[in-house]
């Protein structure tokens, strides 16, 4: 069975001592309502460390005013299942209050990555994810963290945090590839908000992400003619806003304004019917 911490002291204390015993630990932070995207990292993370720890933290610091922090789902005991049946040694389940005790006001801000992509559409997101998982990391301690290419600017900042705070040092940062439902859908938590409309309609990001990776196959480089390509899918399904479409540096996040070269990312975000999904994928 799983065991459950609840405390800084205790995750720490627990991580410690398989430390001195020369055990390999692996963390897997998550903020619950967990799906296979997940537990395809907690599987990833049992397959090369002798210990796993899972985190369940849905931290209200990464939540702009407006966004669905109070009604985000919390499905606990089905979580803690999922997460003893992938094979995680623990979960850490802290309070907010013991993330951020009051008086708590220590941020870690980046100067220029958190205005590409999502972090222009949601300003301090990524504040907010970069300190918890700094939090996290300092908490938990782990030899090897896994996250998921769905978020790819979350995997881009963390690891710009890891180089610029001497993290890399003694700390492996992993990203493992987006898991999808059989038609496409890149799995999300939030994928539950849709509504059966909804749903038939989300697939069809995918298939403009994929649309465009054909026309550079077909050797189109142009960025704007490339994305008319996916955009063409989208305005076809209909019922999707947009927030962004776009073909950027896979490093600097900057937007390519001119022509794409492979390796690429090709992002987007936008709503359905006031869910906002993001997906992504990688010029070949
Ligand atoms: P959350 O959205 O719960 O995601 C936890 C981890 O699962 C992230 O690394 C995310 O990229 C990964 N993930 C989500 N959907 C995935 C999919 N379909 N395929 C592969 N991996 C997927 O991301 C967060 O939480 C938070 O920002 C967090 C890092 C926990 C900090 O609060």
């Amino acid at each position: 069975m799983i065991e459950t911490l609840t405390s800084r002291a205790a995750i720490h204390a627990c991580t410690a001592s398989w430390r001195a015993a020369g055990l390999k630990v692996a963390f897997v932070p998550t903020m619950g309502a967990l799906h296979e995207g997940h537990l395809a990292l907690v599987r990833a993370a049992r397959s090369t460390a002798d210990k796993v720890v899972a985190s369940i933290f849905v931290n209200p610091l990464q939540f702009g005013p407006g966004e669905d922090l109070a009604r985000y789902p919390r499905p606990i005991e089905k979580d803690r299942m999922l997460l003893a049946s992938a094979g995680a040694d623990v979960l850490f389940l802290p309070p907010v209050a013991e993330m951020y005790p009051s008086g708590s006001e220590t941020r870690v801000v980046q100067e220029r990555l958190p205005n590409h992509l999502c972090g222009a559409e949601r300003p301090g997101h990524f504040t907010g994810v970069l300190t918890v998982v700094l939090k996290l990391f300092h908490q938990v301690r782990p030899h090897v963290a896994f996250f998921g290419r769905k978020d790819y600017q979350q995997t881009v900042v963390l690891r710009r945090m890891a180089k610029d705070l001497d993290l890399d040092l003694e700390l492996e940062i992993r990203v493992e590839p987006t898991v999808r439902e059989p038609d496409g859908l890149a799995m999300s938590s939030r994928n539950a908000y849709l509504s059966a409309e909804d749903r038939r309609r989300a697939p069809a990001i995918k298939r403009a992400l994929d649309a465009v990776v054909r026309a550079f196959v077909a050797g189109e480089r142009r960025t704007a003619e490339l994305l008319s390509a996916g955009r063409a899918v989208l305005a076809a399904e209909g019922g999707i806003e947009t927030q962004y479409f776009v073909a950027s540096d896979p490093e600097t996040l900057e937007a390519r304004a001119d022509t794409v070269r492979s390796g690429d990312l090709v992002a987007f975000a936008g709503k359905l019917g006031g869910t906002r999904l993001i997906d992504n994928v990688a010029l070949p």
